[in-house]
């Protein structure tokens, strides 16, 4: 296994594997690895024998107010937790990834899904996603990228942004990795407090109790989705949304015989959970 922090090295290491023509898996993260991204390096293991995985912060994705500073940052535990699994650990500066100043450097834009839920509440998070992610494609050069559904909204943005740019990646999604009381995994678990991390799964229960709901088609979903909201906010989060959408294009066009998914996010304490459920 190799640690490399420059595209240059990246590329050199990865030299003699693309020379044989071996396929090229990628796991882009943030690092402070849990088993939701270990569960998404199994998957890169499965499709390939060359894994790449990069820990990268990456500053344009967070928003103002957001936690970019607090961000947990666990390099030596990740490497740790990575040793055996994956080949090639790219670790790049921020000025590896983005020219300097940021704010002049080009931003990659999926229009229209990027101001929606998350993207309503988080303005030019997705752009910072977008951007980030077709960047590391170019540095890194994959035939298949890893995502987790869990972040349901991104991968949706991250497959137009493939098909529209004509990027020559296959991506590829992992279910969503739960504690065992149903809690998605999320580095952003580690802000609860004790009394919140107990609260926490009562998100995910919500959203099956929606769906529940939702096929008996017992009352319209605008009412099923306030109630959801209302339910949240007695347990002691404050939702920003609980919505439920076609999967295939995230508009509000959905029926219990088609593709659907409902996600949420809300505030519990300082930190943002979001999580989703989707069929079909
Ligand atoms: P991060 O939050 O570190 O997540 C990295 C990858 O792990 C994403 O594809 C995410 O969906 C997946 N993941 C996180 N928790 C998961 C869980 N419980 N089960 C399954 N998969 C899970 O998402 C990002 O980083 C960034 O936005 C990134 C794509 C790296 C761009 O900066």
């Amino acid at each position: 296994m190799q640690q490399v922090q420059t595209t240059q090295a990246l590329q050199n290491a990865l030299a003699p594997w693309r020379a044989c023509g071996e396929t090229i898996v990628f796991v882009p993260t943030m690092g402070n690895l849990h088993d939701g991204h270990l569960a998404l390096v199994k998957r890169a293991r499965e499709l390939a024998t060359v894994v790449v995985v990069s820990l990268f912060v990456n500053p344009l994705q967070f928003c103002e107010g957001d936690d970019f500073t607090d961000y947990p940052r666990t390099l030596e535990q990740d490497c740790a937790r990575l040793k055996g699994l994956v080949d090639v650990i790219f670790t790049p500066a921020v000025t590896e990834v983005y020219g300097s100043p940021i704010e002049l450097s080009t931003r990659v834009e999926v229009p229209g899904v990027s101001d929606i839920l998350c993207g309503a509440y988080r303005p030019g998070h997705f752009v910072g996603v977008a951007t980030v992610v077709a960047k590391l494609f170019n540095m890194v050069r994959p035939d298949v990228a890893v995502f987790g559904e869990k972040d349901f909204q991104q991968l949706f943005i991250l497959r137009a942004m493939v098909e529209d740019l004509a990027f020559p990646v296959v991506i590829e999604g992992v279910p969503t990795v739960r504690e065992l009381d149903g809690l998605a995994m999320s580095s952003r678990n580690q802000y609860l407090s004790a009394s919140e991390r107990k609260l926490a799964p009562k998100l995910y229960q919500t959203l099956l109790e929606v769906r529940d709901a939702f096929f008996q088609q017992s009352r319209p979903i605008a009412e099923l989705e306030q109630k959801a909201k209302l339910k949240l906010k007695h347990y002691g989060f404050e939702p920003d949304y609980v919505s439920i959408r076609n999967a295939n294009d995230l508009t509000i066009n959905v029926t219990v015989d088609g593709p659907g998914v409902i996600l949420a996010a809300a505030y519990l304490g300082g930190a943002r959970l979001i999580d989703n459920i989707s069929w079909g």
